[in-house]
């Protein structure tokens, strides 16, 4: 059951923004701010961000505006991101190996715990606080340490397989960049699709504006 039923994704998807944000206020010791300020700040109107985070129960109060530190607080706690969810992420090639080695997992929710290729050359390279393992050990390895969300940094044709060993191995999402349309598969399994290409053809359409 969805910890906040009847909340639209959409407001989910912007809850990030908001986190964002807030974080760089708190690290410039700012600590409190009117819904005004927060909006133009964001570049959203007031009403819109009280409607978003009145889906939640609303943080503000009048005439006194937004507590950072209290509102950074509750929306880290609807996104859950105190909950460190263990991840592995296979394909540990130029991609794969640029998320495990930039992303903050930590701050975000996630405690990465496995790297795996299936290239024999990689298997025992050092990454970060890891090394990486041959992908034959994936599933006596999620029968040991369980995670629950696995990294697609692998090509597009490797993924419909693999996916399925792996919730069939108990995952139970998918941060997936292998350009294979996941969301389409299951059920009760949670897929963020990332596709780079799509901010890149955004922008060719923004720029042609511009230019032509
Ligand atoms: P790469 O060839 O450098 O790395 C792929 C790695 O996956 C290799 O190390 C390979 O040994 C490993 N691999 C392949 N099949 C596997 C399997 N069944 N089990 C375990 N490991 C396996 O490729 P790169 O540049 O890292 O890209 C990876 C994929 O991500 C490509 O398919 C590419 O199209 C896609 N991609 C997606 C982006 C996005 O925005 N979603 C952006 C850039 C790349």
């Amino acid at each position: 059951v969805a910890r906040y039923e009847g909340v639209s994704p959409s407001v989910i998807r912007r809850l990030p923004r908001y986190y964002r944000f807030l974080e760089d206020l708190q690290k410039k010791d700012v600590h409190r701010i009117s819904s005004r300020e927060l909006s133009q700040l964001m570049n959203l109107t007031a009403s819109q961000i009280r409607q978003d985070l009145n889906c939640f129960g609303g943080f503000g109060q009048q005439g006194y505006g937004y507590n950072v530190d209290a509102l950074l607080g509750e929306i880290g706690n609807i996104l859950g991101l105190h909950k460190g969810y263990k991840v592995i992420l296979i394909g540990a090639g130029n991609l794969g190996l640029a998320i495990a080695k930039h992303m903050s997992f930590e701050t975000k929710g996630f405690n990465l715990i496995g790297i795996f290729d299936k290239q024999k050359e990689l298997i025992g390279m050092p990454v970060r606080h890891l090394v990486i393992s041959d992908v034959n050990r994936l599933e006596n390895f999620c029968k040991t340490f369980s995670p629950q969300v696995a990294i697609l940094c692998i090509p597009r044709e490797e993924a419909p397989e693999l996916a399925d060993r792996l919730v069939n191995y108990g995952i139970k999402g998918f941060w997936n960049f292998s350009h294979y349309d996941l969301a389409m598969d299951y059920q009760d399994i949670a897929v963020e699709n990332v596709h780079l290409g799509d901010s890149l053809m955004t922008l060719c359409y923004e720029i042609s504006e511009i230019l032509e």
